[in-house]
């Protein structure tokens, strides 16, 4: 039985101030973690606000980001050292708008992921195709090529670990949800990726979001599929009341 995670994606949204207000105000509404796992990503200067804000409750903290390197000379840059030192829970690794304007390839991705679990950090590792893609029928190759490509070179126990969001590029703040079935499909599709590469007992532990356009209306339906086990949620988790609503679906 996998836990449900729900995460929001704040992106480039929100002041320090609102940040910190948002988690105080739902922090004492978050189920349980032994329910589900609740996640707020945050951009890098929220997270020693809402860290502070969120010890002691159930609601986790993310990052949308990071480098792969402990340290150096990478003006910018955040490191995984870093994230370690401020308790941060999970990362987002690879979400297609970085590696639509931030040059995040698939090798990035890979070191980022490994250099995640040195650090206590749990990979978040988006997927996903474009709406060209899709229309040419490549949805399932290219997937599978970048899970593959992500994983390589983890072992069982951290694979277990990863979370991984299948987000469909074409469905990104714009409105469009893949059906739950479509979604699903390709969540299947991951999960027998991991299979072949680790062992079904890896696979069957390893967590996969949909993301892409998820929204109270349409969270139970996602959360009912076999293979969707939670969200990776841009627009809506940026309303307290939304991304409740979002959190207790994940029940
Ligand atoms: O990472 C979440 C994401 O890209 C989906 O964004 O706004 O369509 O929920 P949105």
């Amino acid at each position: 039985m996998r836990k449900p995670i729900i995460a929001g994606n704040w992106k480039m949204n929100k002041l320090v101030a609102e940040g910190a207000r948002f988690v105080v105000d739902i922090r004492e509404k978050v189920p349980p973690n032994e329910e589900v796992d609740t996640v707020v990503c945050a951009p890098f200067v929220h997270i020693p606000f809402i860290s502070e804000a969120a010890r002691a409750y159930h609601v986790k903290i993310g990052a949308q980001n990071m480098h792969y390197e402990e340290s150096g000379a990478f003006t910018g840059e955040v490191s995984p050292t870093m994230l370690e030192d401020l308790l941060v829970d999970y990362v987002i690794i690879g979400h297609s708008e970085r590696r639509q304007y931030f040059n995040e390839t698939d090798e990035t991705v890979n070191k980022k992921t490994k250099a995640a679990f040195e650090h206590n950090l749990l990979p978040i590792v988006c997927v996903g195709e474009s709406l060209e893609q899709r229309e040419n029928n490549e949805t399932v190759d290219f997937v599978s090529g970048q899970v593959k490509k992500a994983l390589d070179g983890l072992s069982d126990e951290q694979a277990k670990q990863v979370v991984i969001a299948y987000e469909p590029i074409w469905a990104i703040g714009t409105g469009k949800t893949a059906t739950s079935e479509e979604a699903n499909e390709v969540c299947k599709h991951i999960r027998e990726v991991v299979k072949e590469a680790y062992s079904e007992d890896v696979s069957e532990a390893v967590r996969i979001q949909y993301g892409g356009s998820v929204k109270p209306e349409n969270i139970e339906e996602l959360l009912g599929m076999s293979d969707i086990d939670g969200a990776l949620v841009g627009g809506a988790s940026l309303k307290e009341d939304a991304f409740l609503k979002l959190v207790e679906a994940g029940q």
